[in-house]
C-alpha cells in the first residue's frame, strides 16, 4: 500500500479509502452484512487505513456495522463519517455516530451536503465546536462548492473535501481541485468507479442491477454506450500492464495532481483485494492523459445543476 498525508493533519493516509455506503444495505440490492465485515477486515490487511461511511448510509447501518468490525482493530484506522448541514442537527448527528460505532471520539467528521438555505460559517462553525469538545479530530466538507470552500476555510481549518470525481465526473477539475492543491486540503473523491462502470461490470443495459445505479446520470440511455467504449479502451491499456480495468481506473485516479485517497466502494473481500491492485504501479504521462480526455469527451455532456443521481439539496 502507499500512503499520503492527509491535509495538514501529519497522518499518513492510504491511496484508497474504503467506502461504506454499500453496508447501509437500502440504497444497494443484496447486501450481506457478514460479507460487508469481511470486506472491511480485507481492507485493513491489505493496509487500507481509512473508511468513509455517513449518517445517511442506512440510517447509521452503516456507520455500526463500520464499528462493529473494526473492534479491536481501532488504532489502525481513521474513521470518517458524514452529517447534514444544520447546526444543531450536526450536534445531535456526532452523538449518534459515536453510539452508533460504539467510540468515543471519530477522526474525521464532514458535512455530507451544504444546505441552500444555511450559511456555511454556521454549520462550520457547528463543526469547530464539536472539534473542541474533543467529538471529532478533524472536520472536512462534501459537495462543496469552490466559493463554499472559501467560505468553510475562512471559519475553520477543514482538512478534507469529499467532491463526486471519476474518468467521467469532472466537475472540480477546473476550481476545487486547484483550490485544494493551493490550501493543501487533502481530496477523496467519491464514486471513482462511477458505481461499478468503472470496474467493467456493466456491457450492456441488463448489466445495471435495479438499485441506486439505475438512478445514475452515467447510466442514462444517451451516455451509458458512450461510457462502455471508453472502459473498454481503459481495459486495454490496462491489459498492457497485466492489469484489470478497475485496478487502472483506481491508478488513474489516485495519480491525478491533487487526489489524495480516491475511496472506492467494495462490497466483498474478493473486491478489495483486486482493488489494491490498483496500488504500487503507474500508469504512463500518455496513458493517464489519454484516459482523461475520453473522460471529458462525456463529462462535457454531463448535467452537473444536481448530483450524480440528480439529487440537489433543497
Ligand atoms: N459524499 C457523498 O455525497 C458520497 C456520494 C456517493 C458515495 N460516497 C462515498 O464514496 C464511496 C464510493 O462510492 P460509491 O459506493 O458510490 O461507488 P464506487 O466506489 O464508484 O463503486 C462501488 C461499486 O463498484 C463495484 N466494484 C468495486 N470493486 C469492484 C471489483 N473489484 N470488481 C467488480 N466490481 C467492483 C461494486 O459493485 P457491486 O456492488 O455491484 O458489486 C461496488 O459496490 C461510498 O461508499 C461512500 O463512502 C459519498
Amino acid at each position: 500500500m502507499q500512503y499520503r498525508k492527509l491535509g495538514e493533519t501529519g497522518i499518513d493516509v492510504s491511496v484508497i479509502t474504503l467506502g461504506a455506503w454499500v453496508y447501509g444495505v437500502d440504497a444497494w440490492a443484496d447486501v450481506k452484512d457478514d460479507e460487508s465485515v469481511q470486506a472491511i477486515h480485507a481492507a485493513l490487511d491489505a493496509g487500507i487505513n481509512i473508511i468513509d461511511t455517513a449518517a445517511g448510509y442506512g440510517g447509521g447501518y452503516s456507520e455500526r456495522v463500520v464499528g462493529e468490525a473494526v473492534k479491536g482493530r481501532r488504532d489502525e484506522v481513521l474513521l470518517a463519517s458524514k452529517c447534514g448541514a444544520q447546526p444543531e442537527r450536526i450536534k445531535q448527528q456526532i452523538d449518534e455516530c459515536l453510539q452508533n460505532m460504539q467510540m468515543d471520539y471519530i477522526d474525521l467528521y464532514q458535512v455530507h451536503y451544504p444546505s441552500p438555505r444555511i450559511p456555511v460559517p454556521e454549520t462550520i462553525g457547528a463543526m469547530a465546536e464539536i472539534q473542541q469538545a474533543g467529538k471529532t479530530r478533524f472536520i472536512g466538507v462534501s459537495n462543496f462548492s469552490l466559493e463554499q470552500h472559501r467560505e468553510a476555510l475562512d471559519t475553520a481549518r477543514i482538512e478534507t473535501s469529499q467532491p463526486p470525481f471519476n474518468v467521467f465526473w469532472r466537475e472540480i477539475d477546473d476550481d476545487v481541485l486547484p483550490f485544494c492543491r493551493e490550501h493543501n486540503i487533502a481530496v477523496l473523491p467519491y464514486s471513482s468507479l462511477a458505481q461499478g462502470l468503472l470496474a467493467g461490470r456493466f456491457r450492456k443495459r441488463e448489466d445495471i442491477p435495479d438499485d441506486i445505479r439505475s438512478k445514475n446520470k452515467l447510466m442514462a440511455d444517451d451516455i451509458f454506450e458512450q461510457c462502455v467504449e471508453v472502459v473498454e479502451h481503459i481495459e486495454e491499456v490496462a491489459a498492457e500492464h497485466g492489469k484489470s480495468v478497475v485496478q487502472a481506473a483506481i491508478n488513474w485516479t489516485m495519480n491525478v495532481p491533487g487526489i489524495t485517497s480516491p475511496i472506492v466502494g467494495a462490497r466483498r473481500s474478493s473486491q478489495v483485494q483486486e482493488n489494491t491492485g490498483g496500488v504500487g504501479w503507474k500508469l504512463t504521462d500518455d496513458e493517464m492523459a489519454e484516459i482523461s480526455r475520453r473522460g471529458l469527451e462525456i463529462a462535457k455532456r454531463l448535467d452537473y445543476s444536481s448530483n450524480m443521481w440528480g439529487y440537489s439539496p433543497k
